[in-house]
């Protein structure tokens, strides 16, 4: 999951990160009341989960209470690479002497995490890792290890942080390890990580990723998820306990047990689609080892309302749980679901029990229910009644 900047911030504060005082509101008038509160110039900044901000036009200087209102008024609503603007942070503005980069995050190509760290940090980064990538210098962290404040020197001098305050930006770094390692991220990146002219080293920015593979030991985090940018079948399906992920621009809806199985029958629905006028797989949605009524029920009531799914691919192999129960399953849920079962079903069971499975469905021999004997057969049909539709 990834968090806004005032969330980013949030943590670091909780972790001894140096950051400036703020306030997140949702008003222009509440811009206004939050400048007047902080008694500086502020800085008035979209709170939007993407970058390149400063750059849209989303991060603004404000000299004064009615200036921040006037700026707050531009931004809320402001559309950043399809993200609408709901909120803004007011916070204090800092003279800047200097803009450094430092970033912590999972580099999955080596198994490792990483740190990267350059003393020409700000908004030109992206060029910069492109054009002059030596400037940008890359560390391993070994997970056991993690960075002690001998690590952290290390790291600020391959940055070439300088010398002045490269003993204020270790210490920094160090907190921001804390911060990786006890929130569980998978990214925490501060740009600009900026000097005052007082010499003081301050995180401006914050990004950061928590792995929810981590959720279930942070409860804590629970109040950082933003319902209103949540994709509504994607909640109700997490509520539910589902591994389900919606695809864009896809009509056929996908459940498989196993991840692999799930992925290749992706794969499948869109070779067969081509035929079909493009047609493509609507969602990810493993019900794993267990397919129990209930969940064949709570998994099918997720894609069914959906409304860009026209068909769906049910496509199950056997192991612990034999294709009977799965198609018991099968035949229980579209009773829980009545009339909430719209939309035709392809079935495809194979392994264990199969032809007793496949027994069950054709006694049961509802309407909606197409039973064919392979994938790609299978795939074929839920594409052309996808197509039909
Ligand atoms: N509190 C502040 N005081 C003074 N200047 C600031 C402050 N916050 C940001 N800035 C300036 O605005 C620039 C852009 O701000 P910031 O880094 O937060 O947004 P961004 O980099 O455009 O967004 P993103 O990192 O999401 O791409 C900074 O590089 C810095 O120069
Ligand atoms: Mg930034």
């Amino acid at each position: 999951m990834d968090l806004y900047e005032y969330q980013a911030k949030d943590l670091f504060a909780a972790h001894g990160v140096p950051v400036l005082p703020g306030r997140t509101v949702e008003t222009a008038d509440d811009a206004k009341a939050a400048a007047s509160e902080l008694g500086t110039a502020v800085v008035v900044k979209a709170q939007v989960k993407t970058g390149g901000r400063g750059k849209a036009g989303g991060v603004k200087l404000a000299q004064t209470p009615d200036e921040a209102k006037e700026k707050a008024e531009a931004i809320l609503g402001l559309d950043i690479k399809g993200h609408t603007v709901h909120r803004v942070l007011v916070t204090e503005a800092s003279d800047i002497a200097e803009e450094y980069y430092f970033s912590f995050l999972l580099d999955r190509s080596n198994r490792t995490f990483l740190a990267m760290c350059s003393a020409e940090g700000g908004m030109e980064i992206e060029e910069l890792a492109v054009e002059r990538p030596e400037a940008l210098a890359r560390i391993p962290i070994d997970a056991i290890a993690g960075v002690d404040k001998a690590k952290a020197d290390e790291i600020v001098a391959a940055g070439k942080i300088p010398a002045a305050v490269a003993d204020q930006a270790a210490d920094v770094i160090v907190k921001l390890w804390d911060t990786f390692v006890a929130e569980d991220a998978t990214l925490v990146e501060v740009n600009p990580l900026v000097r005052d002219p007082e010499g003081k080293v301050i995180a401006l920015d914050g990004k950061v990723t928590l792995d929810e593979n981590a959720e279930f030991r942070h409860s804590e985090h629970k109040g950082l998820v933003d319902e209103r940018t949540e994709n509504p079948l994607e909640a109700k399906a997490k509520a539910k306990g589902l591994n389900y992920v919606k695809l864009d621009d896809g009509q056929v809806g996908i459940i498989g047990n196993g991840a692999g199985l799930v992925m290749s029958t992706l794969d499948v629905v869109a070779y067969a689609g081509e035929k079909h006028g493009n047609v493509k797989p609507a969602n990810f949605l493993d019900i794993g080892g267990g397919a129990s009524a209930d969940i064949m029920a709570a998994g099918l009531d997720v894609i069914l309302g959906d409304d860009d799914v026209k068909s769906v691919f049910v496509n199950v192999f056997g192991g612990i749980t034999s294709c009977d129960a799965v198609a018991n399953g099968i035949v229980e849920a579209l009773k829980i679901l009545g009339d909430g079962a719209t939309k035709p079903l392809v079935v495809r069971l194979d392994g264990n029990s199969v032809e007793e499975g496949r027994k069950i469905l054709a006694d049961a021999n509802h309407p909606l229910v197409t039973v064919v004997g392979t994938m790609d057969d299978a795939a074929d049909k839920a594409a052309e009644l996808a197509a039909g539709a």
